[in-house]
């Protein structure tokens, strides 16, 4: 497929690598200087384009900024992408981090935020797993406890598509229900960063409660950030799994 990446942090790179490395036809921007950006995109082996080129003539938009920096995006930045193309947002709000946006303290789901704010559908994937996970964590398919993650969006098509795109980047995909219901894998929520298989994500996303995930998002960064030194993956992910009584991997 032909995808167009827009973030080259630590998910977006890590998507463009995986991506690149399964067959796929990546192109990358990011906010930076051009030189740089071509050096990364060599080192991912993609193709660096601008901002304006990176959404032309692809199947799929992958959105992997901070979300304070959606609204910064070039206003009627996909007026003209035709509508099949998939949009795809891979975004997680943290007020210390992204400022306050009212609405999604509010309690609007985020990614239905992101959408309005693009002004158009997107299926939210690649949110659930640490960059560290979609790095290293990838197995093959059918393989013993392979991680999964989780894909929500109102359009069946596009998500199936997506599922496809997990696949070869690694990890079972869960379909998670409409944009709506993709609060159940947000920050704060037994889905979040635990690493669980699809068996496992299904109880996990049912086990969410909407109200509590901000809170226990709050409390996991005040607690993480707390520690004399930064914990590894293991203790984060070991940590994530124990904030919910009721995670499937700590029951
Ligand atoms: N890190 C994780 O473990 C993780 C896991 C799941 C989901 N997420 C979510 O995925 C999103 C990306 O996360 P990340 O960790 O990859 O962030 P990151 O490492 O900070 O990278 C963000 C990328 O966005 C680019 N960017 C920012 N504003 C831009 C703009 N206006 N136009 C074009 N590019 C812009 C940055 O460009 P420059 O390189 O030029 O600065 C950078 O490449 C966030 O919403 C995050 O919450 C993160």
């Amino acid at each position: 497929m032909k995808i167009g990446i827009i973030g080259t942090g630590a998910i977006g790179g890590t998507i463009a690598k995986k991506m690149a490395a399964a067959g796929h036809n990546v192109k990358v921007t990011n906010s930076g200087d051009t030189d740089k950006l071509k050096a990364l995109a060599g080192e991912l082996g993609v193709v660096a384009a601008t901002i304006k080129d990176v959404i032309e003539d692809v199947d799929v938009i992958i959105l992997s900024v901070p979300t304070v920096a959606i609204p910064t995006l070039p206003k009627d930045l996909l007026a003209n992408v035709p509508e099949n193309v998939i949009v795809v947002d891979t975004s997680n709000y943290y007020p210390f981090r992204d400022a306050d946006i009212e609405e999604i303290k509010n309690r609007k789901v985020e990614s239905v935020w992101v959408s309005e704010q693009l002004g158009r559908p997107v299926i939210k994937a690649f949110n659930n797993l640490l960059a560290e996970t979609l790095a290293n964590g990838g197995k093959e398919p059918g393989a013993k406890d392979r991680i999964a993650m989780a894909v929500a969006g109102d359009d069946l098509k596009a998500k199936k598509i997506i599922e496809g795109l997990i696949n070869d980047a690694g990890f079972d995909a869960v379909d998670s229900g409409n944009l709506s219901e993709s609060w159940r894998h947000q920050p704060g929520t037994p889905a979040y960063c635990t690493e669980l298989t699809a068996e496992e994500l299904k109880q996990a996303l049912s086990n969410a409660v909407k109200e509590e995930a901000p809170l226990l998002r709050d409390k996991a960064i005040a607690d993480l950030s707390s520690l004399p030194s930064y914990p590894s993956h293991q203790d984060i992910v070991e940590y994530n799994r124990g904030l919910f009584q009721k995670n499937p991997k700590s029951v």
